[in-house]
């Protein structure tokens, strides 16, 4: 089984562009069954969960060919609308498949999505959404069956602004009868980018990031362009974990393409810990402090709050802050798994329900540790550059759905780190 093996003690300095955005690109992949044209998808990373996503569009029968960050839909048509439950089963993601297929092709078949290591992770929103556009909805040993002629735009409340569950709504109200209003939608950026996306070929939505997202349904969507190109926003949670990391090792670190706007709750608690953020246009510089000050409270919330994807990153920085520090996991249930392994390297957290109280240390000695989900192991790697000797970290696999080579990105910015 394949490790990262990391040695403390080396600050991050340089410069780096960051690969797309995952949360972007897979829903924008989900929708584009709904073009007619052949399409261009760039900035597309090259990740496990990205793979998962082009074999689930290919075992419908799209024509999809993957070219280093480009995905190319040579053909858009399906022959079956059921997605494999081994598929189903590899990627949560898969769910977005829903909106898209029941829209265009009026059925829909899936499979149940289980829980995570994070969460139960719920779909209530996404069927209720689609029941509402018209959608009747079977569920029978654990496959949901969904049919409707023709979908009709409605008015649709979240009672939580879930991101998936928007997305799903907004792809499949782009080709229902008539106008669908979402109340209460999530305003992620990755949300503005796949509305972006179904703008380009041929949709029309309105209002994405705001609290009210407008849905023009169309029953064909062609951009009259030919042939459509359209490039994935930067991954803000990969330049997040990299500009903590800057922080944490009181290096020195320009990040080339991301957006600024995008992290303003990250670069926010980034200063509060003492750290110099300089923005540019398209890029921002993180220099670390000697010495990182303890963060009082940090509450993770829906966008434009602080983001849950930072939260295990933010706690590894607070476990060599001075002081204690408190952290309230909002979103998911289940998500300090990543304690229990920052415990085994020296840090002092205790978890009450949704609170983590992390009392800072010294430093971090190095450790054998397991990274239980994809941000839980980013956390234990930052965790690794900063910690006395040697670090090994087990079941990268979880990792390699979200970070595209991840000691590559930090042996750029000086860290000794390998894969064995
Ligand atoms: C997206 O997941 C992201 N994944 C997650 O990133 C991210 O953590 C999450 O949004 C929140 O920002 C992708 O975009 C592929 P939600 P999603 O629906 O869509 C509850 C990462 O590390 N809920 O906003 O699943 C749910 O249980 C991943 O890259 C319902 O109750 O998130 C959870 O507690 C991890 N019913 C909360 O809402 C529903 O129908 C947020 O879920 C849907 C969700």
């Amino acid at each position: 089984m394949e490790r990262l093996v990391i040695r403390g003690g080396n600050s991050l300095q340089g410069s780096l562009r960051v690969h797309g955005s995952k949360n972007a690109a897979l829903p924008i992949l989900a929708a584009s069954v709904l073009v007619d044209e052949p399409c261009t998808i760039s900035g597309v990373p090259n990740l496990l969960d990205i793979q998962a996503m082009i074999n689930i569009l290919k075992s419908l029968g799209m024509e999809v060919v993957q070219e280093n960050d480009r995905v190319n839909i040579l053909n858009a048509k399906v022959s079956t609308t059921n997605v494999p439950d081994e598929l189903m089963r590899k990627m949560r993601s898969s769910i977005f498949l829903m909106g898209p297929l029941l829209a265009k092709y009026g059925s829909v078949t899936v499979s149940r999505p289980g829980g995570c290591a994070i969460g139960s992770r719920r779909i209530d929103l996404h069927l209720n959404g689609l029941k509402a556009l018209g959608a009747s909805i079977i569920e029978v040993n654990g496959f949901i069956h969904c049919e409707a002629k023709r979908l009709r735009g409605a008015d649709i409340y979240l009672d939580f602004p879930s991101v998936g569950a928007t997305e799903n709504i907004m792809m499949a109200a782009s080709m229902a009868e008539g106008v669908t209003e979402i109340i209460n939608p999530a305003r992620e950026p990755e949300i503005i980018d796949l509305a972006n996306f179904i703008n380009s070929i041929g949709g029309r939505i309105e209002g994405a990031g705001t609290d009210r997202i407008t849905i023009y349904g169309k029953s064909k969507l062609n951009s009259n362009q030919g042939h459509i190109h359209y490039e994935v926003i930067s991954d803000r949670i990969v330049a997040g974990t990299i500009m903590v990391g800057a922080a944490m090792t009181n290096g020195d670190v320009i990040i080339e393409n991301a957006n600024p706007v995008y992290l303003s709750s990250v670069i926010s608690k980034l200063k509060q810990v003492g750290a110099e953020v300089i923005i540019k246009d398209h890029s921002i510089r993180v220099i670390g402090p000697k010495e990182l000050d303890k963060i009082d409270r940090i509450v993770t919330a829906p966008y434009p709050g602080f983001p849950t994807d930072m939260q295990p990153q933010l706690m590894s920085m607070l476990t060599i802050a001075k002081g204690t520090s408190i952290i309230k996991e909002s979103v998911f249930e289940e998500r300090f798994k990543h304690v229990e392994q920052l415990l085994r390297m020296g840090a002092k957290i205790n978890v009450d329900l949704n609170l983590a109280f992390i009392r800072g240390v010294e430093r971090l000695q190095g450790s054998t540790v397991k990274a239980t989900d994809l941000r839980a192991g980013a956390s234990l790697v930052l965790a690794g550059l900063v910690a006395e000797g040697e670090t090994e970290i087990e079941s990268v696999y979880h990792i390699d759905r979200g970070y595209e080579n991840i000691e590559g990105m930090f042996r750029k910015l000086g860290a000794d780190i390998t894969r064995k």
